[in-house]
């Protein structure tokens, strides 16, 4: 079995003032078609707000990260369990901004993952290459060292989660993969995935992230593995955003 529903999930990133917030949650939820499986992974203090424009609507609520820890004096962050109460059911972690930006190494990601599991919250995990390493012929290596401690934490783990490959030359750049490009590395993740559980690997969803637009995403979708999107800029605008959801639900059927 394939993850047939592809999901597509919207990054605010860093984004939003409260007017905006609710407009924008309003107007995907308003316009969000069937056949596609869509979320908002917004700014903490945005979450009840958006939360409660989502309310029994067809889009899911997301955050951007949490902690791996459970609770306690660690000033600044947000608990797996706070996210929960407020609805949430997808958390991105291990974005290459919070990698770059925060110094998170792999076997943190893997920590957040298994405690967004915890707490009953789907984790999106982000791998990527930056240019370098791609010009340098290293894709496929960083993804599978970046994945390693995400997949060694067992099948029932990895069978919550999201993946996420979202080249960072390719993030805010406009400049996205190409489908041969890719699908070449969703294929690389499903083999991993594969090799450690094999039972659930084909039911994980492979999302792809980097400048994704609405003419882009049709042929994207259609790549062979890629079973949705991670969506930064297009998500700030919500025609654009629900043209890429329509593309899933299309490239669904
Ligand atoms: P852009 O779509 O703005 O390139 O951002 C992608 C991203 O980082 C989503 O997490």
């Amino acid at each position: 079995m394939t993850a047939n529903t592809k999901l597509v999930a919207g990054n605010w990133k860093m984004h939003g003032r409260r007017d905006m917030a609710a407009a924008l949650a309003q107007a995907v939820c308003a316009g969000a078609p069937a056949g596609v499986d869509a979320a908002l992974c917004v700014p903490f203090p945005y979450l009840a707000q958006v939360g409660d424009a989502l309310t029994n609507g067809p889009v899911a609520l997301g955050a951007q990260d949490l902690s791996e820890q459970d609770e306690g004096a660690y000033t600044g962050e947000v608990s797996g369990g706070m996210l929960a109460e407020f609805g949430c059911r997808y958390v991105i972690v291990g974005h290459s901004e919070r990698r770059a930006r925060h110094a998170e190494s792999s076997a943190r990601v893997a920590a957040k993952a298994a405690r967004a599991v915890a707490c009953g919250l789907t984790p999106i995990v982000c791998v990527g290459e930056t240019l370098q390493e791609r010009e340098g012929g290293q894709t496929l290596d960083v993804i599978s060292a970046q994945l390693e401690p995400v997949l060694s934490l067992g099948a029932d783990l990895v069978a919550q989660l999201v993946i996420a490959y979202e080249p960072v030359w390719a993030i805010g750049t406009g400049r996205t993969a190409s489908v041969a490009q890719a699908v070449e590395v969703h294929g690389a993740i499903r083999h991993a995935l594969r090799g450690c559980a094999p039972e659930v690997a084909d039911a994980v969803r492979l999302l792809y992230g980097g400048s994704v637009k609405p003419e882009t995403a049709p042929g994207l979708f259609a790549g062979e593995d890629i079973d949705g999107g991670l969506i930064g800029g297009a998500a700030l605008d919500a025609a654009s955003f629900l043209a890429i959801c329509r593309a899933a639900a299309a490239a669904a059927r």
